[in-house]
């Protein structure tokens, strides 16, 4: 019982540091994308200040990028295993220009990729997302 507990708080601590890592394929899509607290628009958000914190905007476009590199790690729930690496590929290509564009404090940069990113979600959940 003691144990237990102690145990389900020390599961709440760690995942509110989020020391662990994500588990599954909605889970990265959840820390990525979910609106204002997603790093997508955590990213886009800071991006857009007039004075931009750049040092912590990079921070969070490098975690970004190691996010995005898990998910290909993950069996899809549809789709042939092919187009799924295609289509991760693809996904890390455009994180990794977001992190780039970071690098050069580059604001425009950052929201130009945006946009390419919001045009990406569809064509994966169509072959992937039951
Ligand atoms: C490389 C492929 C890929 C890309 C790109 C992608 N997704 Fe996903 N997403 C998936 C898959 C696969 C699922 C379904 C996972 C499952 O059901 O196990 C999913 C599920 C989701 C979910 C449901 C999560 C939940 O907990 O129910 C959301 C929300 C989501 N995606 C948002 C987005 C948004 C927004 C974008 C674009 C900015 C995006 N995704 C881009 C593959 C992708």
């Amino acid at each position: 019982m003691r144990t237990s507990k102690w145990l389900a708080a020390l599961a709440v601590l760690l995942g509110m540091t989020g020391l662990i890592a994500a588990s599954s394929i909605d889970e990265i899509m959840v820390k990525a994308h979910k609106a204002r607290t997603g790093l997508r628009d955590q990213i886009k958000n800071a991006a857009a200040m007039p004075n931009p914190d750049w040092a912590e905007i990079q921070k969070k476009t490098k975690e970004f990028v190691e996010l995005a590199k898990e998910l290909v790690k993950y069996d899809p729930p549809m789709g042939t295993k092919e187009s799924w690496q295609k289509h991760c590929a693809e996904y890390v290509e455009i994180i990794k220009a977001l992190d780039e564009a970071a690098a050069k404090k580059d604001a425009k940069g950052i929201a130009e990729v945006n946009k390419k990113l919001g045009a990406s979600c569809k064509g994966c959940h169509d072959a992937h997302q039951p």
